[in-house]
């Protein structure tokens, strides 16, 4: 389905992404992992061609989108919608005006100029917002919900695009544990009952160990882990993110102490 070969990102002398290579068969929700800098953001950019690669290709279903320019390269960023941490709507614009902004690239200039959306997109536009929990939230100001409320608009303007792929650069990384359990709630929900792909860029292991089918695992720009979350043990994990590296993350460290302890229990309870 997506086949992502040598992909390389170089700025300058740094290579931010050095010769990864994915294969996914099927849709499947899959977490990034790894430390800052490690390329995370950079190889989802390349996907959406919101950067272009330096080397290696990506193809979707058959289509070589490495190289697509124009029209073709806008078509394929609303088959792959992007989510960001900062939610990236109009704050002082109300929430359906901002969920219909997913449609723009299907519109014209002239339609867009004076916000001229078709009955039937207004009213898929609250479907989805309903779906998500958030309807009553429609007519409000963007700026005036919640972080977590605001998330969920900007995966509704993803869902108007009827992607089928959702990539998701830590889309919780700003919100409080509550509101991070809701969203990664929603594109769970998503990627199970709509088939849709979900790559999340995620900055604490548990979340993706807890959501997600498969987990990637990035350092220095090289994917060095590829698998399920069972198969992500302790020393993995580590390795990931470097030997001695401070966990800053308090609940990834909690999941790695957690997981010591349990290895600990295990190797005691068969001695
Ligand atoms: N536009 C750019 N110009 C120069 N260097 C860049 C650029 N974007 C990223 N880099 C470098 O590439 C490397 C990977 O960055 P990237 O943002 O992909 O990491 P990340 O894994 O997403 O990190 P974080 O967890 O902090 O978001 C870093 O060393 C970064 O400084
Ligand atoms: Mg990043």
């Amino acid at each position: 389905m997506l086949h992502i070969d040598a992909l390389t990102k170089r700025f300058g002398e740094k290579t931010a992404v050095d010769s990864a290579n994915i294969e996914v068969d099927k849709p499947t929700m899959i977490g990034i992992i790894g430390r800052s800098g490690a390329g995370k953001s950079t190889l989802l950019r390349m996907v959406n061609r919101l950067s272009d690669p330096t080397e290696g290709s990506i193809v979707f279903e058959g289509e070589n989108i490495t190289d697509l320019k124009g029209a073709a390269k806008r078509n394929w960023q609303s088959r792959c919608a992007m989510i960001f941490q900062q939610f990236n709507l109009v704050p002082r614009m109300d929430v359906v005006s901002n969920v219909l902004h997913g449609t723009l690239n299907q519109r014209s200039t002239f339609a867009t100029l004076f916000n001229l959306y078709p009955q039937s997109d207004i009213h898929h536009a609250i479907e989805i917002l309903d779906r998500l929990g958030i309807a009553e939230q429609a007519p409000k100001r963007a700026e005036a919900l919640s972080g977590g409320q605001q998330q969920r608009v900007a995966i509704a303007r993803a869902l108007m695009q009827d992607p089928k792929i959702i990539l998701a650069d830590e889309p919780i990384a700003s919100l409080d544990p509550m509101n991070a359990q809701v969203v990664m709630q929603s594109l769970r929900t998503i990627h199970e009952e709509d088939g849709r792909m979900v790559i999340a860029n995620l900055h604490t292991l548990d979340t993706a160990r807890r959501y997600c089918d498969r987990v990637i695992g990035m350092r220095d720009g090289r994917i060095v882990f590829d698998g399920t979350p069972a198969q992500l043990t302790t020393g993995v994990a580590r390795d990931i993110y470097g030997a001695g590296a401070d966990f800053s993350e308090a609940a990834t460290s909690t999941e790695i102490e957690t997981l010591d302890r349990s290895a600990k229990q295990a190797a005691e309870a068969v001695a």
